[in-house]
């Protein structure tokens, strides 16, 4: 395994290039199982977990291509309707399977998805979804089996104690496209990334109506073709580099990002007294400011802030003077960052779901611990403006979603290196 190894004190300057959403591309890929016909997607980040996801569609039957960014997915006529437990069961998103495989085969067997550190990531609302258009749902042996003679549409509602499931949206959207019949999700997640997804699902000859608004419309058609998509930039990617310029008193110029994609973000750094420059349709200029005010952010579903951007902020929230509350709505859970940033000098106490962050002068460097994607980032962030080295262990997290992210911080001269454990 890799450790990386951050040197802190350096201000972050320079341009920076988002890469393409992990959280869309995954399933978009996905979505590409709804036809036999061969699809195009161009800004496919290079990450582990869509290395996951084409090792999935290969062992489905798909041929799959990869050259740089662009991925080439031809199922074919003959594709396997159960996904492999090897490699789904690293990937929780490998539950956005089920929708094209019941959709496009009437069956589907996929692994149920575990659990992991920043919550219990219960599925209930993906099989509501899929029994509202008829299908049989057992649960055998820890794997998910749906079948259904044939698909309805149907009315859905799809709230949970949460809010809207991004990835129960995108299975039950994808299903409909197939299903006879009209089908209305009531209380959609209107993340940008399921407008993108139906944006994809639309170029193969779907109709989906009302994308990005709580009501999503689905008249299914009897067969769909393949399409050439470029997926849409990495928001939370964006919002990570933001956070790194805010906490580094840096001068960050990001290319090929969508600011009206992190509106909550902006919001509040501008509250703390980040500046923002739009330079353009998809640059930014993000302008971190010595003395920044104390913020309070809560996390809940788009367009407000968002969980995966709880442990970034908090980093920064770690060396902003005054109090700084944190409250989580997402995953009341998602706070392992907290005892490794303690290590590093921050002081952070959890009241439930809400921490309270009291800003220090200096964090200092240490050994610390990825526990999860957006906790790894945390961890790197805090690095940064640490005093000394601070060694991020289990870095293969990092690596999950955050596409070249030493070689991007050290082009704005950051100290980075990665080291063999
Ligand atoms: C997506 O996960 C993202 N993953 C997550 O990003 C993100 O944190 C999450 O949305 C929330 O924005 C991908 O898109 C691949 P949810 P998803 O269903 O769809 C509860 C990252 O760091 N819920 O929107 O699985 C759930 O427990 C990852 O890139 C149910 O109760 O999340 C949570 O509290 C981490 N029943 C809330 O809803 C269900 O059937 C939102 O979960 C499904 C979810």
């Amino acid at each position: 395994m890799d450790k990386l190894v951050v040197e802190g004190g350096k201000r972050l300057k320079g341009n920076v290039v988002i890469s393409g959403a992990k959280n869309s591309a995954l399933p978009i890929l996905a979505a590409t199982l709804l036809t036999e016909k061969e699809s195009v997607i161009e800004n496919v980040p290079q990450l582990r977990d869509i290395t996951t996801m084409i090792r999935i569609l290969r062992n489905l039957g798909a041929k799959v291509t990869q050259q740089d960014d662009v991925v080439t997915v031809k199922p074919g006529r003959q594709i396997k309707h159960v996904a492999p437990y090897r490699y789904v069961s690293v990937m929780r998103a490998s539950v956005c399977l089920l929708g094209p495989l019941l959709g496009r085969l009437k069956q589907a067997e996929v692994s149920m998805p575990g659990g992991c550190v920043i919550g219990l990531r219960p599925i209930d609302l993906h099989l509501k979804g899929f029994e509202s258009f008829g299908a049989k749902i057992k649960i055998e042996h820890g794997n998910v089996q749906a079948e259904a003679k044939k698909l309805k549409g149907a009315d859905i509602y799809l709230g949970g104690p949460f809010g809207s499931s991004v990835l129960a949206t995108a299975n039950v959207m994808m299903c409909a496209t197939l299903a006879e019949g009209v089908t209305r999700i009531e209380s959609a997640a209107c993340e940008p990334e399921i407008v993108d997804l139906a944006n994809f699902l639309n170029a193969m000859g779907a109709k989906v109506k009302g994308a990005g608004s709580h009501l999503i419309e689905i008249e299914g058609v009897q067969k769909l073709h393949g399409a050439h998509h470029r997926v849409i930039p990495d928001r939370i990617e964006a919002g990570t580099y933001m956070v790194a310029s805010a906490i580094t008193h840096g001068d960050i110029y990001l290319e090929d990002c969508i600011p009206e994609h992190n509106n909550a973000l902006i919001d509040k750094l501008s509250e703390a007294g980040v500046s923002f420059k739009r330079l353009g349709e998809r640059k930014l200029r993000v302008t971190g400011k010595k003395a920044l005010r104390s913020v309070d952010v809560t996390t809940l579903a788009y367009p407000a802030f968002p969980t995966d951007l709880q442990a970034q902020m908090m980093a920064l929230m770690t060396v902003t003077p005054g109090i700084n509350v944190i409250t989580e709505k997402i995953y009341p859970d998602r706070f392992m960052h907290i005892s490794e940033l303690n290590r590093m000098g921050s002081r952070i106490f959890l009241e439930g779901s809400t921490a309270v962050v009291t800003g220090v002068k200096r964090l200092s460097g240490a050994p610390v611990m990825a526990s999860d994607l957006r906790a790894s980032a945390a961890l790197v962030l805090a690095g940064l403006v640490a005093e000394g080295c601070t060694e991020i262990h289990r870095v293969y997290h990092l690596d999950r979603g955050y596409e070249r992210i030493e070689e991007k911080l050290i082009s704005l001269g950051a100290k980075i290196w990665r080291e063999k454990e």
